[in-house]
């Protein structure tokens, strides 16, 4: 997933003066951020900003930082820092700080770091234009405004996304599109419910409509996005018959959908996976845990073994799937014997890839608060093993592609400049020798690569064609 985009700007109220203002934009967490952050630069550009690669090329410097471990919460205090001089060469800047963080801390990120200008929650970044224009207004007048708006209104956010139809600033043949916001379920240990609210799916007419945008220019995979997905539901439809609808656009090649929750999974998504040509043999389902007790503790409110059921189900569905799931160690009351169970669920499962983390303590979230907190070292220790077992894993489903053919969705070009690199089905990145072919002539295109090696995170052949 890209780490960072850049933005741009212009004059936010029209007004006279320097025209050429300019914006960046650096994001973190997951693909969601990075959509909204996809979305704001839109709304700048709307107003006239000009993209910047660096934050002190830049009037306006937002962070979209995600609040989902410490860990990443604090890095946007140390960004701030960083932004401090910057802010003191150039009096003009704006500094903005969004996404879940901003949700989760309000107010208090202003008192934590005054160089902060706005703070703006996931639901509110509709709004950035005009906040833009109310504190050139009030720095006009000599004041220096701090602006907070953190309110909830997900319905409002999805009906300006379809106000403001996107714009051709696609820059991969891969695009995300979110069609669900919020969550409901209230896992012990997650900020998510707190900070993205409740959930709510977004119109299908609205979906459909910007997925053909996209396709329109030049978009050939959509992922669909939500924190929930397959809890989308609209005028009676679900997710199975939106990803129908969508593998009817002609030129949308490709369908994925991320992340899953294991209790919204029904019969005709499962089946979707054998029947919808479109749709890739990938799934992202998290369990979190293999032992009953550290699931129930974390409200999953599923078993290990109603996990495991599913999974069965997928693979009669699509014998192929590539299965990747999240992990946490080391949750509040984890002993060796659950830390085992887990261990023994992913020796069953067999992952394609997956995302394991110690637990994180969360201001606010119930898990916080419990007194059987695990040691940091036994968490370390836990986290190394599971790793260990997930890698080994992934290798051995990389080794396994070595010798078949497989499509390949091609996107970047290697810094070298002699490679490019493209996606799977599974979802791996596939790296080709370039060779004599443009790399024109290859970038947005489906084409085979007998796969000759196995890597870590990646596979290399060469084109079959
Ligand atoms: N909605 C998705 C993912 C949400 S966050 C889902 O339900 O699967 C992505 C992942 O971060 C989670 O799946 C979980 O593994 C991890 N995570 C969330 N809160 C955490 C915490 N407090 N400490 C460590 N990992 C956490
Ligand atoms: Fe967080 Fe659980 Fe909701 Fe996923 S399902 S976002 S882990 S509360
Ligand atoms: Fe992080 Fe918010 Fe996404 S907390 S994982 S950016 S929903």
């Amino acid at each position: 997933m890209r780490a960072s985009e850049n933005s741009k700007t212009q004059q936010p109220s029209g007004k006279t003066g320097d025209n050429d203002k300019t914006c960046f934009i650096k994001t973190y967490g997951c693909q969601m951020n990075v959509y909204d952050s996809q979305r704001m630069e839109e709304a700048l550009s709307e107003a006239g900003y000009r993209p910047v690669a660096a934050a002190d090329e830049a009037d306006m410097v937002i962070l979209n930082p995600c609040h989902i471990r410490e860990k990443a919460a604090e890095k946007v205090y140390s960004e701030l820092g960083r932004l401090k001089p910057l802010k003191q060469q150039n009096k003009h800047m704006v500094i903005g700080v969004a996404g879940c963080v901003a949700q989760a801390e309000g107010a208090e990120i202003i008192a934590r770091a005054p160089v902060v200008d706005m703070v703006f929650g996931p639901q509110t970044f509709q709004q950035l234009p005009a906040m833009l224009g109310e504190i050139a207004d009030a720095r006009a007048q000599g004041n220096k405004p701090k602006l907070v708006r953190t309110e909830f209104p997900a319905s409002e956010k999805f009906a300006a996304l379809q106000a403001a139809p996107r714009k051709p600033v696609t820059r991969s043949p891969s695009a995300f599109v979110t069609v669900q916001e919020g969550c409901d379920k209230f896992c012990t240990f997650c900020v998510v419910p707190y900070t993205r609210g409740e959930e709510v799916s977004r119109a299908r007419a609205d979906i459909i409509a910007e997925a053909r945008a996209l396709v329109a220019q030049g978009v050939c995979e959509i992922t669909l996005l939500g924190q929930n997905v397959n809890a989308w539901a609209h005028d009676g439809m679900r997710l199975d018959g939106l990803l129908a609808q969508l593998g009817e656009i002609e030129g949308l090649e490709r369908l994925r959908f991320t992340t899953s929750h294991p209790r919204d999974m029904d019969a005709a998504l499962i089946a979707a996976h054998g029947d919808n040509e479109k749709l890739m043999p990938y799934l992202h389902l998290p369990v979190q845990s293999g032992s009953d007790a550290i699931l129930k503790a974390m409200n999953r409110k599923h078993t290990a073994a109603d996990y495991l059921a599913l999974v069965k189900k997928f693979r009669a569905a699509r014998p192929d799937l590539a299965l990747s799931s999240d992990f946490i160690v080391g949750f509040p009351g984890e002993t060796e014997e659950d830390f085992a169970a887990t261990m023994a669920l992913v020796e069953e499962v067999r992952y394609a890839q997956a995302f394991s983390f110690k637990y994180s303590p969360r201001p606010g979230t119930p898990a916080a608060d419990a007194e059987n907190q695990v040691d940091e070292a036994v968490k370390a220790a836990r986290l190394k093993d599971l790793q260990a077992l997930l890698n080994a894993q992934q290798m051995a489903f990389h080794q396994a592609q070595i010798g078949k053919t497989l499509p390949v969705l091609f996107d970047k070009l290697s810094k070298s400049g002699d490679q490019m690199s493209g996606r799977s089905p599974y979802l791996q990145p596939v790296h080709v020798p370039l060779g004599d072919v443009d790399a024109a002539a290859l970038r947005g295109r489906i084409l085979p690569v007998e796969i000759e090696a196995a890597h870590a995170n990646s596979l290399s052949g060469i084109l079959s064609i």
